[in-house]
């Protein structure tokens, strides 16, 4: 039976880990993590997604060689996070939602979506891994792919070219912190905004029931 917790505290645990202990995950968090990501919701209940899972560590490996500037000198943002034991890349298919939109039910129109749907979806996913890896006890960090190096990505794990890396998520046991000399991240230089600068009530500008 795999370790679990209360919703409110993995909301309130997750933070994005940017530096690993090499022990490796239980396969069946992987799993699971990547399961749950199959549950988020997708526009039309199209499920444009498909999640590449890396556990291997020749395959993580190779995944660093393809996407990262100099794996041989890592700063200390890539040499922590390269000691993940797994690499999920959550990947969007536009033409799949044109396809699906074309659909009799729906009506086709390129320009009928306000925001690319396909890559919220897949963030949708991805923060369903991110819990479920928090609830599991483990890490998580969420982080973008460079642009010039998504053919590269694609060409080294045989990613269709119709679906783009929408980022990418490392897993594993966080390294201890204040022992870990890993990246601190955003949240080390900027604070969380107050609720009532982000929340409005009836009308922009009301701040949020206390
Ligand atoms: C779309 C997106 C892209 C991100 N890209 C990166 C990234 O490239 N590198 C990184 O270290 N963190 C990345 N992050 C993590 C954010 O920096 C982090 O979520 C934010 O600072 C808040 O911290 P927390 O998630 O630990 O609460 C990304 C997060 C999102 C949602």
């Amino acid at each position: 039976m795999l370790a679990s917790m209360e919703f409110q505290d993995v909301v309130r645990r997750r933070r994005m880990v940017r530096d690993y202990t090499d022990e490796l995950v239980d396969p069946a968090v992987v799993d699971r993590a990547v399961r749950n990501a199959t549950r988020a919701p997708s526009a039309g209940f199209t499920q444009g997604w498909g999640f590449l899972v890396l556990d291997a560590r020749a395959d993580v490996d190779r995944f660093w060689a393809v996407t990262a500037e100099d794996t041989a000198h890592p700063d200390r943002w890539l040499a922590g996070m390269m000691r993940a034991p797994v690499v999920v890349v959550p990947c969007s298919s536009k033409a799949a939602y044109l396809g699906r939109y074309a659909e009799t039910d729906k009506e086709r129109a390129d320009q009928r979506w306000p925001v690319p749907f396909w890559h919220m979806d897949a963030a949708m996913a991805s923060l369903l891994v991110l819990q479920t890896a928090v609830d599991a006890g483990l890490g998580g960090c969420f982080f973008g792919v460079p642009g010039d190096r998504r053919d590269d990505l694609r060409e080294a794990f045989g990613i269709p070219p119709e679906f783009t890396p929408a980022g990418a998520v490392t897993l594993g046991h966080p390294a201890p912190r204040g022992e870990s000399d890993g990246a601190q991240g955003s949240p080390s230089r900027r604070s969380r905004k107050p609720v009532d600068e982000v929340v409005h009530h009836g009308r922009w500008g009301v701040p949020t029931r206390s």
